[in-house]
């Protein structure tokens, strides 16, 4: 009691010649931000125990798995526009790290995790709603895609979104390529109106009207630097009887379905027709039976019957063909054969950009061939690699083009195609051998540089790409980051792509 008593009394003497500031230690910003977030948003919305199983559920869904090391001081679910602005503010006020997850399937480190902050995990949020009169529809940022198209599909109507159905909506911020996307542009390009989270914590609408240069760098400028959206208004687009399915090959006919794919790049006039064109290497070995390769092509076509679209693919001898009438549901749901899906692992994304004019699709065969190299030469550092063609047609550019003068990416005008290199390593590498493989892909990406004026897609590209600076909108794009992110809070505090 004495003792504490004359303990006191040093402090006390301390006290007085001190500032309090530099004496109050003050908690961590995660913690310290996790238990102002508690205060105010409850128990409900604010999970700190590593052994909740919200937490552990948010934590291990990452289509990079690498990110699931991380250990947020909390995660927080909040279910409404005014939640997230409280977040923000505490954030803030706690100068705190924090990451924004929506489907959590960029791969990119502190895109969508953080480690010892906050993580704001949009899941809760999944509101929508559909007008009849003006055809517009929204929806929340919480959920998959293909929850987002099943809510629609009873009006026969869908958004513009992923092509597979369990991508979250950050794929939207980032331009977001749908196999509609021939009609009807980028999935940011049918945003109407966004209301939008700003870094001050201030919620605000981003339209045509309202704050059209935020409005502006969100159709397509990359989520996680403007803002935190939501709700999206969109305009919708008619969905009824697609004709779809996957076409496998052998390995035989890899130069037979490269050729096919040129040209359907160059030749195709069809908005309605779409095209993924995958090629895979998987990890058996290959016996020089080339058992370890398979080739798959996803070809969708808007309406009951694709004519002739598809022949040149469909003519090329096959293991099978799936192709038949679906609904919107059954095309963002084709299951891949053999189990080759892309799931959850090691996973890392590149990209390049190619012309569709002759010295481009001369390229494209180089790509496959160092790809394919690189895939042989590195066995056992992988569990999969794909080399993933996207066409993108004049249609496309034009229709994204239509509206107010194009969005952030200012798309060049078509035939040209991105190519997304995937790189899932082994889970058995050190992350020493982790880094090397990684490095050594990006050094396969780089062999063929991409063609110059053409933007690289940063949905598909890895950080050190900087694909934000082949847009046509970068410039502008800085001008707004720096007037709506003033303090650089955004910067700072959570990752994304860079603006210095
Ligand atoms: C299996 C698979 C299939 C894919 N298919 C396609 C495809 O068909 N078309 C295509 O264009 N891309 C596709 N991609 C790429 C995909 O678009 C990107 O990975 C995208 O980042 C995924 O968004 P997400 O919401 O799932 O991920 P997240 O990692 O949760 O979000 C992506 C980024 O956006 C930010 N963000 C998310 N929501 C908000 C918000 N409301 N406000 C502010 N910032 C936000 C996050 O902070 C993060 O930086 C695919 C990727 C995978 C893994
Ligand atoms: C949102 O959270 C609050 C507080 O936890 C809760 O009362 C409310 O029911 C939630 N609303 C929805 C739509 O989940
Ligand atoms: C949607 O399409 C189906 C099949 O053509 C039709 O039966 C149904 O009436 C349509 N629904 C609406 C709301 O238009
Ligand atoms: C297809 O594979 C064969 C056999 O390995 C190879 O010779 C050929 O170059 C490949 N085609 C292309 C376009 O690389
Ligand atoms: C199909 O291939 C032929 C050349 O073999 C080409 O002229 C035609 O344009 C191609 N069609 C499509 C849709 O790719």
């Amino acid at each position: 009691m004495l003792h504490n008593i004359s303990s006191y009394g040093v402090l006390s003497l301390l006290l007085s010649v001190i500032p309090a500031s530099a004496l109050l230690k003050r908690a961590a910003p995660g913690p310290e931000a996790c238990a102002d977030l508690t205060k105010s948003l409850g128990s409900k919305t604010v999970v700190t125990s590593v052994l909740s199983l919200d937490y552990i559920k948010s934590r291990m869904s990452y289509f990079n798995t690498e990110q699931s090391k991380y250990r947020p001081s909390c995660i927080i679910y909040p279910n409404s526009t005014e939640d997230v602005a409280v977040a923000v503010k505490a954030i803030r006020k706690a100068d705190s790290r924090f990451a924004i997850k929506a489907g959590g399937h960029n791969p990119n480190e502190f895109f969508s995790s953080v480690d010892k902050g906050v993580l704001i995990d949009l899941s809760s949020m999944t509101e929508r709603s559909y007008d009849e009169a003006t055809e517009l529809a929204t929806y929340q940022p919480g959920g998959p895609f293909g929850d987002i198209y099943d809510y629609f599909l009873p009006w026969n109507r869908t958004v513009v979104g992923a092509r597979l159905a369990g991508v979250g909506t950050g794929l939207a911020l980032s331009g977001g390529l749908s196999y509609l996307s021939s009609q009807y542009g980028l999935a940011c390009d049918s945003f109407r109106e966004l209301e939008v989270v700003l870094p001050s914590g201030e919620i605000a609408i981003a339209s045509e009207h309202t704050n059209p240069d935020l409005f502006y760098a969100l159709r397509g400028g990359g989520g996680n630097a403007y803002g935190i959206v939501t709700k999206y208004t969109v305009q919708s687009h008619p969905a009824n009887t697609f004709h779809a399915g996957v076409v496998v090959y052998l390995f035989q006919q890899n130069s037979t379905v490269l050729n096919a794919i040129s040209d359907f790049i160059r030749y195709n006039q069809d908005p309605k027709a779409a095209i993924i064109g995958t090629y895979m290497k998987l990890p058996t070995p290959d016996l020089d039976l080339n058992l370890d390769e398979a080739i798959i092509l996803f070809l969708v076509y808007d309406g009951p019957d694709s004519g002739s679209a598809f022949n040149n693919f469909t003519s090329i001898p096959h293991l099978l063909n799936t192709l038949a009438q679906t609904d919107y549901h059954g095309v963002v749901n084709m299951p891949l054969p053999g189990g080759a899906e892309l799931s959850k692992g090691r996973n890392n994304f590149r990209v390049t950009v190619h012309a569709g004019n002759d010295e481009g699709i001369a390229n494209l065969n180089q790509l496959y061939e160092n790809w394919r190299a690189w895939s042989d030469k590195n066995k056992g550092k992988y569990i999969l690699t794909s080399f993933d063609i996207q066409p993108i047609p004049k249609t496309l550019t034009d229709a994204s083009n239509a509206y107010l003068g194009g969005n952030a990416m200012q798309m060049p005008d078509g035939p040209w195609y991105w190519v997304n290199y995937l790189l899932t390593a082994s889970p058995l590498l050190s992350d020493r051998a982790l880094a090397e493989v990684q490095e050594s892909y990006k050094g396969l990406v780089e062999e063929v540089p991409p063609t110059e004026g053409l933007p690289l897609f940063i949905n598909d590209a890895m950080r050190d790409q900087n694909p934000l600076r082949t847009y046509g909108g970068y410039e502008r794009l800085k001008g707004i980051k720096a007037k709506y992110d003033p303090d650089g809070f955004f910067s700072e505090r959570t990752g994304g792509w860079d603006f210095s």
